[in-house]
């Protein structure tokens, strides 16, 4: 079993499809162990994505994850984090697969409705960041 971090970033919060995200990820066998809805302070978001600090990008997509409510979870099951990846599809919504959530759901590369873990250890912190170890519920 593997864990996994999990946001449905503002412009899927925006468009209402929470539900239709959530309903992939049980489909795909990836149960929510720990969810919250968040609007992230600068602080969070800055924290959150320290690791592109440097990017050109980074500014924008600090103000786009505070520009309105996320969701935020913890998906577990067998390969979490590849399994997440591959229902997310690329970054880039334009050379996502069909059927992906970002083909579906995203707008651009910046607006592109989800994020997730990119690895084992990335995944241990982003968790972490956002969930105490008393508030996932895992059987
Ligand atoms: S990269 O380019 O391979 O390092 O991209 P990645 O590691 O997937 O993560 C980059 C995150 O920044 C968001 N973002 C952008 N990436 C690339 N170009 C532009 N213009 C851009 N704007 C925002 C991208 O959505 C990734 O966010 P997360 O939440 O990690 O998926």
């Amino acid at each position: 079993m593997e864990r996994t971090l999990s946001i449905i970033k503002p412009d899927a919060v925006a468009k209402n499809v929470i539900g239709e995200i959530y309903t992939r990820f049980e489909r795909a066998g990836l149960k929510i162990v720990a969810a919250r809805m968040k609007h992230l302070s600068r602080e969070e978001a800055e924290g959150f994505y320290a690791v592109h600090r440097e990017r050109p990008f980074f500014k924008d997509l600090v103000a786009f994850m505070m520009s309105g409510p996320v969701m935020v979870q913890v998906l577990e099951g067998e390969d979490a984090i590849a399994r997440n990846r591959e229902l997310m599809g690329a970054t880039d919504p334009q050379q996502a697969a069909p059927g992906t959530i970002r083909a579906d759901f995203a707008t651009s590369i910046d607006a592109n409705a989800v994020h997730g873990s990119d690895g084992a250890d990335t995944a241990k912190e982003e968790i972490a960041f956002f969930f105490g170890d008393d508030e996932i519920y895992s059987r």
